[in-house]
């Protein structure tokens, strides 16, 4: 059964966050709010930057969060203000939602998930609405304040209209949207923050889109670290430089298998389209492809294309000026990774203990993390600075927090004021859902 997102009654004098958040609201637009949306961060576990190649990730939702104050209006506007002064207010005509990709600033990341829905009911137009955010996701860390910031707008969006969607409805729409930023991101960040469910990390699976529990070991604690590194992925063509590689290779290889190569786009469709194992597709990989970067003449030349078609039909807006493309690392590391995730899945459901763990990571780049205690570490999110999430048996938390204090944080004056944020136990947190005030 479709299920949507619950709708939970809350007592706002036993929860101190939800009644600041009112009264902000109340301090900025005089009036009470009618409801609230919530929309949490996510740490993944393991499977990295292939979910935009169709392979499967396994995240699990963090307790930390974006959390919207609204009300509904017919004033035809949506105001937008934010607990955190840095982000300034921001208000715009309901029938003049453009999205400036060139600018990714936080307001145009809610309008993303206001347009997404908007368009999915095929709503000729919207209220008005007055909003007032709060999020305590560390932003540009790789815990993904950007997308819970999206799908908290597309709920919100959702519950203003007085519209039912599915949970898996809202993360299709809401992945889909946010590239109205201009990154081209998987859908792992939208599916958790909507399909997560309290105590358990999820397998995510795409096409058609679908979670299964993943329990973790008993005794084990998660701990992010962030590295207090920014990286806004929409401010940068990184991160749709790796989109464009893997869908550049998928191409290559596609075509040197003679297949008809311009119709696919993803890693994982080569590979069903093959039929094959991943293993046999890392031996493709290996024959096929050279570790040398690829120049544009060498692809086009390979496909028989024009530069031009390279640049309207495969790069992305923000990669049209790219030269060197590193095909063949990207679909090594596509394989080798969602055939990790596999593995890990079934580590976990079958005899976990930690020493079992240990074998998976310990050729992991996180080695300084594992001295201090951890069982297993590793980048989370998409990278280029951010999170490390260590999985840290019970009892030696105390003494690997102070370790990664001591010799991470102290000793930089920046990240030192920043660690309470930045470092932090987590457990599996829950979904995306509405709150109203008892
Ligand atoms: C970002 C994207 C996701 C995923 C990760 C890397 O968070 O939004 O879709 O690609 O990077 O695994």
């Amino acid at each position: 059964m479709a299920t949507v997102p619950p709708k939970i009654k809350v007592l706002f004098s036993g929860n101190e966050r939800l009644q600041k958040l009112k009264e902000a609201f109340h301090g900025k637009y005089g009036q009470e709010p009618l409801f609230f949306a919530c929309a949490p961060g996510r740490v993944n576990l393991i499977g990295e930057h292939i979910d935009y190649c169709g392979y499967a990730v396994l995240p699990m939702a963090i307790e930390q969060n974006i959390v919207a104050a609204v009300s509904v209006s017919d004033s035809k506007t949506i105001q937008l203000a934010n607990t955190e002064p840095k982000y300034k207010d921001f208000s715009v005509s309901v029938d003049g939602l453009s999205i400036d990709r060139e600018n990714p600033q936080w307001h145009y990341y809610f309008l993303c998930g206001v347009r997404g829905i908007q368009e999915h009911l095929s709503l000729s137009s919207l209220a008005g609405m007055c909003c007032m955010v709060d999020g305590t996701i560390p932003a540009s860390s790789g815990l993904s304040s950007s997308s819970a910031l999206v799908c908290c707008a597309g709920l919100v969006t959702m519950e203003a209209c007085q519209k039912a969607l599915s949970k898996v409805t809202l993360a299709e729409t809401c992945a889909k949207c946010e590239r109205y930023i201009g990154t081209e991101g998987g859908g792992m960040d939208q599916s958790i923050s909507f399909l997560a469910e309290e105590g358990t990390a999820k397998l995510i699976e795409f096409n058609p889109l679908r979670a299964t529990d993943v329990r973790l070991p008993d005794g084990a604690v998660f701990v992010i670290a962030n590295c207090c590194v920014e990286m806004n992925k929409a401010a940068s063509s990184h991160f749709n430089t790796r989109v464009v590689e893997c869908r550049i290779a998928t191409k290559m290889l596609a075509k040197a298998r003679g297949l008809d190569w311009s119709r696919l786009l993803k890693l994982g469709d080569l590979q069903k389209e093959l039929q094959v194992s991943l293993e046999q597709m890392l031996e493709l990989v290996e024959e096929l492809l050279h570790p040398e970067p690829y120049s544009r003449e060498e692809i086009c030349k390979t496909l028989g294309i024009s530069t031009e078609q390279l640049c309207e039909d495969i790069l992305s807006a923000n990669t049209q000026h790219a030269t060197d493309f590193k095909l063949y690392q990207r679909a090594r590391h596509v394989y080798s990774e969602a055939a990790r995730v596999l593995q890990f899945k079934a580590v976990i459901n079958m005899h976990f203990n930690f020493s079992s763990c240990t074998l998976l990571v310990k050729n992991l780049e996180q080695l300084r993390l594992l001295k201090a205690g951890a069982v297993g570490s590793r980048l989370t999110g998409a990278g280029w600075g951010g999170c490390t999430v260590s999985m840290v048996p019970g009892e030696r938390i105390d003494s690997f927090l102070q370790t990664v204090r001591e010799h991470y944080y102290a000793p930089d004056a920046r990240r030192s004021a920043l660690e309470k944020q930045s470092l932090f136990v987590t457990r599996p947190g829950g979904g995306a859902a509405i709150f109203i005030e008892e």
